[in-house]
């Protein structure tokens, strides 16, 4: 198996009115093509920092970081916006889509931006939006749906370009339970098709669908827990009392 992702002493330091702030803190991890990591860890641990600096969105103090065979610490803005919109995918807690443009619109739009054919991307677009039963909703404005709807044509968006890695920061935070619940299952789909996921949450439910649970504190990997692949959804409340009892040795 090859590494997508490999992170090597990340440092990322804020300063803010002259005051330095560590946020991450030599960060070591690495990722295996396909897997599903969740990070995990209190409010202000450097989380959502990770997910900015690994992705380019944010540059990084120190260290290195191969994405997909690439060192992204030497690329420049242009190529990661690039990097970003042909290989990563992203979903956030608070869902980033253009009011002025229906669902359908939204979605294809990052395909459109990498001058992929359009009617190839039109009809990957149909498609997804078929997987995750959000089809009826294409010409609707995001204002007219659900918010689990909204989540899932998030989803669907961050899969147009068939990513390598789909990064998800809190992608379940403004959801109910069963919403919550349909979201992962599209995510656990999605890495059953390929796509590597790296995530934070604070749902114990939704984390022990993944795969493997690095635990962050103060800028730094604290521990973590291999879960293995989810085969069948059987398997979860076993595998929810195995982290929360991880957890609780943790202080979590
Ligand atoms: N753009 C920024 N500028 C300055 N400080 C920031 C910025 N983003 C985050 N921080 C600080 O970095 C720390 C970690 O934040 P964050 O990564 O959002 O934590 P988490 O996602 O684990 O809650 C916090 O102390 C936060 O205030
Ligand atoms: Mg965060």
């Amino acid at each position: 198996m090859s590494k997508v992702l490999e992170v090597r002493s990340l440092c990322k330091t804020y300063v803010v009115d002259g005051y330095s702030n560590n946020v991450l803190q030599n960060v070591d991890f690495s990722m295996e093509e396909g897997e599903f990591v969740t990070i995990m860890g209190p409010s202000g641990s450097g989380k959502s920092t990770l997910l900015y600096t690994v992705s380019g969105m944010d540059s990084m103090t120190a260290g290195k970081v191969t994405f997909d065979g690439q060192d992204i610490s030497k690329m420049n803005k242009k190529q990661l916006s690039e990097l970003r919109l042909h290989k990563m995918g992203f979903i956030f807690q608070q869902m980033y889509m253009m009011k002025k443009l229906s669902i359908i619109d939204n979605i294809v739009l990052p395909g459109y931006q990498a001058k992929k054919p359009r009617d190839e991307v039109n009809k990957r677009a149909e498609a997804l939006m078929r997987r995750l039963e959000i089809i009826e909703t294409a010409d609707r404005y995001i204002t007219e749906v659900s918010g689990g709807q909204l989540q899932r044509a998030c989803l669907c968006r961050s899969l147009i370009n068939s990513p390598k890695m789909l990064y998800a920061d809190e992608p379940t935070g403004a959801l109910n339970q069963k919403a919550s619940m349909e979201v992962m299952h599209e995510l656990v789909k999605a890495n059953r098709d390929g796509t590597s996921v790296l995530m934070v949450t604070h749902s114990e439910k939704i984390a022990s669908c993944s795969e493997r649970v690095i635990y962050f504190v103060d800028g730094n990997i604290q521990g973590e827990l291999t879960l293995g692949k989810m085969q069948h959804e059987d398997e979860l409340a076993v595998r929810e009392r195995r982290l929360k009892n991880w957890l609780d040795k943790l202080d979590w």
